[in-house]
């Protein structure tokens, strides 16, 4: 059996791994609670968004403690500049003599959104030529066709510069009057980071920065810089409620 391991904030990761099971089949396991090697799969794909070209806290962390015995690929997905993130993943694998067989990545929409919004003839232009990408990925899979990218761009700086200083977000983050303090970003935070203590909302210092809070408030009352801004992103073809299982 093969296990699709991902992490996904605003379902497109989500997405990626439903049409991959769909094509040949597989466990889906949600990275944040999976505490496995990967030694119970023939096979691990891990599907992850790029985070300033490189990866989240919880992949990055997961690549280390991964099965030397299993053979790997990687599938990420990135809102419009990849910077060598594969190069970066891959160099990673190896130097925990993971077995990786290949990184793919795909282009999904953006939704590092907090201060800018991408227009919704491009979001909706991305999300449609997604599952032809997605399935010619599939396809190589498939077949074991291996992909070395292409080492030079992937220096990790950006990454390495940019990670130490992710739980500062919440800093720059405000809640709104609109809080109905209803605990959904509670029991969606990753992180467990999320708390109601005297009725308000309150954020601890382990954000790893997915923005889940942010985009799936029902109210928009999680407001970054005080910004009244009122685009949030979903990916509009899955089920919101499926992302963070287990399927
Ligand atoms: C903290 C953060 C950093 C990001 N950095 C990048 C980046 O460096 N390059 C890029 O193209 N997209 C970047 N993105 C966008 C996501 O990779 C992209 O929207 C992804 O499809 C989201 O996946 P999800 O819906 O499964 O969470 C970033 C998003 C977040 C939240």
């Amino acid at each position: 059996m093969r296990g699709i391991l991902y992490f996904s904030a605003t379902g497109n990761s989500l997405y990626i791994a439903q049409r991959l099971r769909g094509r040949s089949g597989g466990d889906i396991r949600h990275i944040p609670s999976y505490d496995g090697t990967g030694e119970e799969f023939d096979e691990i794909i891990i599907v992850s968004p790029v985070y300033s070209f490189g990866l989240p806290v919880h992949v990055y962390d997961l690549i280390p403690r991964l099965t030397k015995q299993r053979p790997v690929w990687i599938v990420l997905n990135y809102g419009g500049m990849l910077g060598g993130a594969d190069g970066f993943t891959y160099r990673h694998c190896k130097a925990h003599e993971v077995d990786i067989r290949g990184v793919y990545s795909v282009k999904m929409p953006e939704n590092y959104t907090l201060v800018f919004s991408v227009p919704k003839f491009y979001e909706r232009a991305t999300l449609k030529a997604a599952p032809k990408a997605i399935d010619k990925i599939a396809s190589k899979i498939e077949a074991g066709i291996a992909c070395t990218p292409d080492l030079k761009k992937s220096s990790g700086t950006a990454y390495m510069k940019n990670r130490p200083t992710w739980h500062l977000i919440v800093n720059d983050f405000s809640v709104s009057t609109d809080c109905v303090r209803c605990g959904k970003c509670v029991k969606l935070c990753p992180m467990n980071n999320i708390s109601i203590l005297d009725g308000a909302l309150v954020f601890s210092d382990r954000c790893v920065i997915c923005l889940g809070c942010y985009h799936r408030c029902p109210q928009k009352a999680i407001r970054y810089k005080n910004k009244k801004k009122s685009d949030r992103y979903l990916n509009p073809d899955i089920q919101e409620s499926d992302i963070g299982k287990d399927l």
